[in-house]
């Protein structure tokens, strides 16, 4: 795997080509989100894809930092009727922001920008979501991920901080 191009090359997209995506890429996309790992492998995701511009007319309403047009989007829940007990149910979050990573950067490979719109853990955002998507009680959206041809560029790069490394123990150096 190639970091510049793939890791560092993965930006958050919010001008999309008023264009189509193919639904096999979207297919891809889906098959990256669920190679991610998962506590204990319970995978609680559940996804929505959206292409109708409408119900993405009401996410755009709906999410105060997603006024911008983008032709499909992906919502990221967390299913949270699969855990049998409390304890293994704390991790929905890691898991499902594991297989939103993967998504972001699958679609990188695929000539495709993609943005993530944080849904959780705002309440008003939450239900908004899940009023548009019809999720169930027991489905939370953890975020909508905005998917389209990218009509910005951006430089690839890492936001390397040596400051934020800390060896052996915190606040140690080499
Ligand atoms: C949890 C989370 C929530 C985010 N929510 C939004 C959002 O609502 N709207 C938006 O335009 N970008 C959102 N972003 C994208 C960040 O603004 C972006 O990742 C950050 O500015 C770094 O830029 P980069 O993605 O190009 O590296 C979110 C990112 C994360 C991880």
């Amino acid at each position: 795997m190639n970091i510049q191009d793939t890791i560092y090359a993965r930006r958050s997209i919010r001008k999309y080509e008023d264009k189509p995506v193919e639904e096999e890429k979207l297919e891809l996309l889906l098959k990256a989100a669920m190679a991610a790992p998962s506590g204990m492998n319970i995978k609680p995701w559940e996804f929505v894809v959206v292409t109708d511009p409408e119900v993405i007319g009401k996410i755009r309403s709906a999410l105060m930092f997603a006024k911008f047009y983008a032709p499909a989007a992906i919502a990221v829940c967390g299913n949270l009727s699969v855990f049998k007990n409390f304890k293994a149910s704390r991790f929905w979050v890691q898991d499902c922001s594991a297989a939103t990573q993967n998504i972001l950067l699958a679609a990188v490979g695929l000539g495709l920008g993609t943005v993530w719109l944080g849904v959780h853990p705002v309440h008003v955002f939450e239900k908004r979501i899940s009023g548009i998507l019809a999720l169930p009680k027991h489905v939370t959206p953890l975020n909508v991920i905005y998917i389209g041809y990218p009509a910005e560029n951006k430089p690839a790069r890492t936001q390397y901080d040596p400051a934020r490394v800390h060896w052996q123990a915190y606040g140690e150096s080499k």
